[in-house]
């Protein structure tokens, strides 16, 4: 298996709500794909249309920043059904590369998901695993950092936002 590229913000594919999955055979060579991509560029998590690809899937590891619990998940068909609280990081994201906002979520959620055998959960999340699904999620969705800050702080990035849209579909349209 091996590294994948991230297409970068610009891209159609990182504004579309992805497909469901509905077929569970023959994710495993994806699911790895992914790992070893988020991996490969140092991220704690990684949405499957960040590698091009329309399904709703995404995998998160943060057993780097964590070491209690379980911090290796693989998350198919998720619908956050309950939220509370709140809590404020500084998110970066591999697809809208050299920029980093502070970004208000929920700190508490409750999640409707499917496994990769596309087993059925209902789970609850909260600290920092909450806030990387939150944003991997959002994803799946369409949804980007930027899009969860004010206009005003957006004028910061215009610049850097434009190159980068520039430089992502250059590369697009490049092959
Ligand atoms: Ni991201």
């Amino acid at each position: 298996m091996s590294a994948r590229e991230v297409i970068h913000y610009g891209r159609t594919l990182l504004r579309k709500k992805c497909e469901p999955v509905r077929d569970f055979n023959d994710l495993d060579d994806l699911i790895d794909d992914m790992f070893d991509t988020m991996y490969e560029e140092n991220g704690i998590g990684l949405a499957a249309n960040q590698i091009n690809v329309d399904l709703q899937i995404f995998v998160v590891d943060i057993s780097d920043i964590e070491e209690e619990g379980e911090n290796i998940h693989v998350f198919i068909n998720p619908m956050i059904t309950e939220t509370e609280g709140e809590s404020w990081l500084n998110e970066g994201c591999l697809s809208v590369p050299n920029v980093r906002l502070d970004v208000k979520r929920p700190s508490k959620i409750t999640m409707d998901f499917q496994d990769r055998t596309g087993k059925k959960f209902s789970k609850q999340f909260d600290g920092l695993l909450a806030t990387v699904i939150q944003h991997e999620v959002d994803h799946l969705n369409g949804n980007l950092i930027i899009d969860r800050v004010h206009e005003v702080e957006k004028i910061g990035i215009k610049k850097e936002l434009n190159s980068i849209k520039e430089a992502s579909r250059a590369k697009a349209n490049s092959k």
